[in-house]
């Protein structure tokens, strides 16, 4: 057994005095330094360019250039401030298309601006802080729901890196794993390397090393034959967006490790906070698919890797079908075999009414309920 707060030592993002300072995560494992941003333009060029990545650290740092977007109205257009900084947020809002966490923080950010009076920095700071420490909070309780899953002696297999540097801290998928570990039911962790970025090998390699926690990289098309082999227990991912029908979008590959995970029954779990579930996208269809530039994959570090003359099809994340999916892990609760009711289900209010539902072999009574998501609780579809 391990002490938990012993693990997890790393930030994506601090504000330190009157600027943004982020980890660079680009320059990882090698150099580790900080770049001070203190522009919301900046701030949307580092997201786009992979300074900071990550569902939640996207949406975290955004909320920090919102508030440093209406600094720069304020200093230029004290009451019209609003309508200045609007240029601004569409930059940040465009910065990255597929993890919904983005939008959501700027929405959330957004509905603070009506009810400032004067300054708007210190109150939106506090709010880019809040969603922070919330996101913290909310890894490390689905870090205790998705461990108390997983059986002793667990062989687990992520994918890119979910962890501190992807979060608020602690992270989603790889939060899961710390926790396990440290409650000493994880016998192996394997990474994968996820290509082109290397995230796995570049960034959750070096998280684990951090903490002292054994990990074996395999190339991304080693997975298959690892399954095969009856070596793994577990897939834990993290998720950019799950639509309303529980289809999950994450980093490419993943939705080929669910295929060969059902194929060798595996059990496949994603982890990511109420805040990168999208109600308002029906399923993975409406997905935007980021493409990034070929020159990711036919070259590494301004060194190139193919032949010369090759083009490259660069989509860096893929969708998985909710069938594939064993377990959807929220702070707010699990979701087994996830569908369309478990989703909206585990994001509905606490206490707030549901659809009514005969249940099978008993008279329907016309006040019967679904029951609320206990914060633990387990639910299937
Ligand atoms: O392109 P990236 O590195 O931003 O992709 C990150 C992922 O796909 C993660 O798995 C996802 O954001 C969940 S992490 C908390």
């Amino acid at each position: 057994m391990r002490d938990i707060n012993s693990l997890d030592s790393v930030r994506a993002m601090h504000w330190l005095d009157d600027g943004l300072e982020l980890l660079d995560q680009r320059k990882l494992p090698g150099e580790v330094c900080y770049l001070r941003l203190s522009t919301a333009g900046e701030v949307a060029r580092a997201i786009t360019d992979m300074v900071v990545r990550g569902a939640p650290a996207i949406g975290i740092t955004a909320a920090y250039g919102v508030a440093l977007a209406a600094r720069e109205a304020y200093a230029q257009a004290a009451v019209h401030w609003r309508e200045a900084v609007q240029p601004a947020l569409e930059q940040l809002a465009q910065a990255r298309p597929t993890a919904v966490n983005l939008r959501w923080a700027l929405s959330r950010m957004r509905a603070l601006f009506a009810d400032i009076d004067g300054d708007p920095t210190p109150a939106l700071l506090a709010e880019a802080a809040a969603i922070q420490r919330e996101d913290l909070a909310a890894n490390r309780r689905m870090g205790e729901l998705g461990a108390s899953i997983i059986g002793p002696g667990a062989r687990v297999l992520t994918h890119c890196n979910t962890g501190s540097l992807a979060t608020g801290g602690f992270g989603t998928a790889l939060g899961v794993i710390r926790t396990a570990y440290a409650k000493g039911r994880i016998a192996k962790v394997y990474a994968t390397e996820t290509r082109p970025w290397l995230q796995g090998a570049r960034l959750t390699a070096w998280e684990l090393a951090q903490d002292g926690i054994p990990v074996s990289l395999l190339a991304d098309s080693a997975a298959a034959y690892l399954m095969q082999r009856a070596a793994i227990d577990w897939v834990i991912v993290g998720a950019d967006r799950i639509a309303a029908n529980g289809a999950v979008a994450n980093k490419i590959g993943t939705y080929a490790l669910a295929l060969a995970a059902q194929a060798h029954d595996v059990r496949f779990m994603v982890v990511g906070p109420s805040s990168t579930v999208d109600m308002g996208t029906p399923s993975g269809d409406e997905i935007q698919i980021e493409q990034r530039p070929p020159s990711e994959v036919l070259t590494f570090n301004g060194i190139p890797l193919a032949a010369q003359g090759a083009d490259a099809w660069n989509p860096v994340f893929d969708i998985t079908p909710s069938q594939l999916v064993d377990v959807i892990v929220t702070e707010r609760g699990l979701v087994h075999q996830p569908g369309a009711e478990g989703v909206a289900r585990l994001l509905r209010p606490p206490g707030s009414p549901s659809k009514k539902r005969p249940r099978s072999g008993a008279a329907q009574s016309c006040d019967e309920e679904e029951a609320d998501a206990p914060l633990d609780g387990t639910q299937s579809s």
